[in-house]
């Protein structure tokens, strides 16, 4: 029981703490493919990530003809349509990036990305990708909603175009962020005691309701798609654009774990091994004791 306690005041704290950190918008779900559906989208992911990705992200734990074998993409057509620098097939997928320069660019060196599905997840990594936004106050002019304030250029710019929050969004963003300002300066004079507390934890406790509506209006703005709005059109529409994400995250996916697609079609045969072994132990089993009753 005392050990339940304990899991369950973790679990919670956990939980608010999460709660603490904001809102994370988008947080749309990523369509799921499966077999050769999922094989073309990490094959068009893989595209999409060596024309826009690979200059300042590395796959270092990755070979090219490990990918070709795996993703069903003849050599040939790798080394021609895919590999831009001068590697051969059997490199490891790497680029020039000089970390130190890159860092005095963009504020962060950009990482390599061989392991980052496994540590963000899917599902972050498709809402991360689609939630550039165009903010004057950063150096390159966009900031992220999902990732704020994160060193990368809009390098998508020309498939999605520009988007922009709408106006309805930056005015809940805008009360959520009075609110806060509001919550701090109340738990200040609470500390001091300067001032009535009980006028104070009500001026709290309207706060936290205005945080509280704001965010589920927020979120439900953004399950209607009305989170953003597109400023400048891209070559790809909204639809085109996150199909392309979603194989470039299918891709990224892939690349996390080598071995999925290979261990998901072996689940099968082994569930299918143990069904019929389970069969003939049965059976055996019937035999042997068929005499002893
Ligand atoms: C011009 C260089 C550049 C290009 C091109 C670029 N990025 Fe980045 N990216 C960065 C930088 C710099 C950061 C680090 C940002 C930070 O920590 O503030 C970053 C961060 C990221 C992160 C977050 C990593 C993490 O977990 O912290 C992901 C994911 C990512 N990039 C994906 C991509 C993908 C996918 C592409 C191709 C569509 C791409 N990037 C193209 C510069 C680039």
């Amino acid at each position: 029981m005392k050990k339940l306690l304990i899991t369950l005041t973790v679990c919670l704290s956990f939980s608010l703490s999460a709660a603490e950190g904001g809102l994370s918008l988008p947080n749309d779900k990523m369509p799921e493919l499966n077999g050769d559906r999922l094989k073309i989208s990490m094959q068009r992911g893989m595209q999409v990530y060596m024309n826009n990705c690979m200059g300042c992200h590395a796959l270092s734990f990755q070979r090219y003809n490990r990918t070709a074998k795996d993703l069903n993409i003849p050599e040939d057509i790798m080394m021609e349509n895919l590999i831009f620098s001068d590697a051969k097939i059997g490199d490891l997928m790497t680029n020039n990036m000089q970390p130190k320069a890159a860092a005095n660019w963009f504020g962060a060196a950009p990482p390599d990305l061989s392991v980052v599905a496994r540590a963000r997840g899917t599902h972050w990594l498709y809402n991360y990708l689609r939630a550039f936004y165009v903010d004057a106050s950063r150096p390159y002019g966009v900031n992220n909603s999902v990732f704020k304030e994160v060193g990368m250029p809009h390098v998508l710019e020309s498939m999605q175009g520009m988007q922009a929050k709408t106006e309805k969004v930056q005015g809940l963003e805008n009360d959520i962020n009075y609110a806060k300002a509001d919550i701090a300066s109340a738990n200040k004079a609470l500390e001091e005691r300067s001032g009535n507390s009980s006028e104070l934890n009500k001026t709290i406790s309207s706060a936290e309701k205005i945080i509280h509506d704001a965010e589920a209006e927020l979120t439900q703005l953004s399950s209607e798609g009305k989170y953003f709005t597109i400023i400048k059109e891209g070559l790809l529409s909204p639809e085109e654009f996150d199909k392309e994400m979603a194989d470039l995250v299918n891709f990224l996916d892939y690349v996390g774990e080598p071995i999925k697609l290979e261990r998901k079609s072996m689940g099968v045969w082994v569930l299918l091994f143990i069904l019929c072994f389970g069969i003939v132990a049965y059976l055996l089993k019937k035999e042997y004791w068929k005499d002893i009753h």
